[in-house]
């Protein structure tokens, strides 16, 4: 079993396969002038399959595949079929459905446990405002599909000032009728600028009151284990409606989190700007039980909380874009 130096139990992996991305989401990529990583710095399907591996022996069970957008990243169905052999592995995918459509049926029968669709709209206007692509069809037809597949969905969607608070509600009232979670995200402050500006005014609490303008009977449920929402149904709503507080940082006491990004670089907070390369380890040689080791000591060494990592950055303030770390 992993533990961190604050008695947390570690069991879940997030992993960024790729830093690419055929979105522009505002709030994570800047409309030009992205410099991607080069392909020799990415871990390959290889080490990525031996870090899981090497997790998996010492507890983590669930691995959550992120980007950019991973269906870009060409054979993560094979990398996928691959570890889902590992028996008690709960394998996770975070996508914007711009590519996922025909991949539905396979990742049903992998046995992927849930997807994470990213949607911030169900305006196609809204849509294409916030992301900067005509994609909102195809998401669409992914969403449909996923549950045509009855695959376990959630949308995400970040709060933005602006631009989707008129989502809010239409969103909400989706969970009438589907089984599937709704969830509100904070916008944070990864959109390769640093900062979410001065006007961040869209945290859980104005999120929860707006819901409770139209839905006064929303009630509080229990919490999943680990959970980095706050749980909410609407009496009678076959779905649910998550809150995100990833700006306000609620969910740190209970974080068993670590994160991969493509270059390989381990993060133990979403908030710190990384603790060591996992990839120069592994290409300099080690061995299996010295990056066991590594992964070890650094969760030795962890932020209590995205508070104290980020104000422990050695390059202050926040800049990276979500697209490096994965969400
Ligand atoms: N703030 C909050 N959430 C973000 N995401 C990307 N950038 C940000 C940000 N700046 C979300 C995406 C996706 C998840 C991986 O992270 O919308 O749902
Ligand atoms: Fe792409 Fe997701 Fe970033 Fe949007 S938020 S640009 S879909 S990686």
């Amino acid at each position: 079993m992993l533990y961190d130096n604050h008695g947390r139990i570690i069991n879940y992996m997030r992993l960024a396969v790729t830093d690419r991305c055929n979105l522009r989401c505002f709030y994570c990529m800047p409309e030009e002038g992205i410099q991607y990583v080069q392909r020799q710095e990415l871990l390959t399907y290889e080490e990525m399959e031996r870090i899981v591996t090497l997790g998996y022996q010492l507890g983590i069970r669930k691995v959550r595949i992120t980007g950019g957008e991973p269906f870009l990243r060409k054979g993560i169905m094979d990398f996928l079929e691959r570890i889902s052999q590992l028996p008690e592995l709960a394998i996770h995918v975070t996508t914007n459905g711009t590519l996922t459509y025909d991949l539905v049926p396979k990742l049903k029968n992998l046995g992927i446990k849930s997807i994470n669709l990213s949607l911030d709209s169900l305006d196609e206007k809204r849509f294409y405002e916030i992301t900067r692509r005509d994609s909102f069809k195809k998401v669409m037809q992914t969403f449909e599909q996923l549950l045509a597949y009855e695959i376990p969905t959630k949308l995400n969607a970040v709060v933005m000032a602006g631009k989707n608070i008129d989502d809010i509600l239409p969103m909400v009232a989706l969970t009438k009728e589907l089984p599937i979670g709704v969830r509100f995200i904070e916008e944070m402050p990864f959109n390769g600028k640093g900062s979410n500006g001065e006007a961040f005014e869209w945290d859980y609490r104005k999120i929860l009151d707006h819901i409770k303008t139209q839905y006064p009977s929303i009630a509080k449920i229990k919490d999943p284990k680990y959970s980095t929402s706050l749980n909410y149904q609407i009496p009678d709503h076959k779905g649910t409606v998550g809150i995100i507080a990833a700006y306000s940082r609620l969910f740190c006491g209970s974080c068993n989190r670590i994160r991969l990004t493509p270059q390989g670089v381990l993060k133990t907070c979403l908030y710190d700007n990384g603790v060591f390369n996992i990839r120069d380890l592994i290409r300099a040689g080690a061995s299996n039980e010295q990056v066991q080791e590594a992964l070890q000591e650094a969760l030795a060494h962890r932020a209590k909380d995205g508070h104290e990592a980020e104000r422990k950055r050695k390059n202050n303030p926040v800049q990276e874009s979500m697209a490096t770390i994965g969400g």
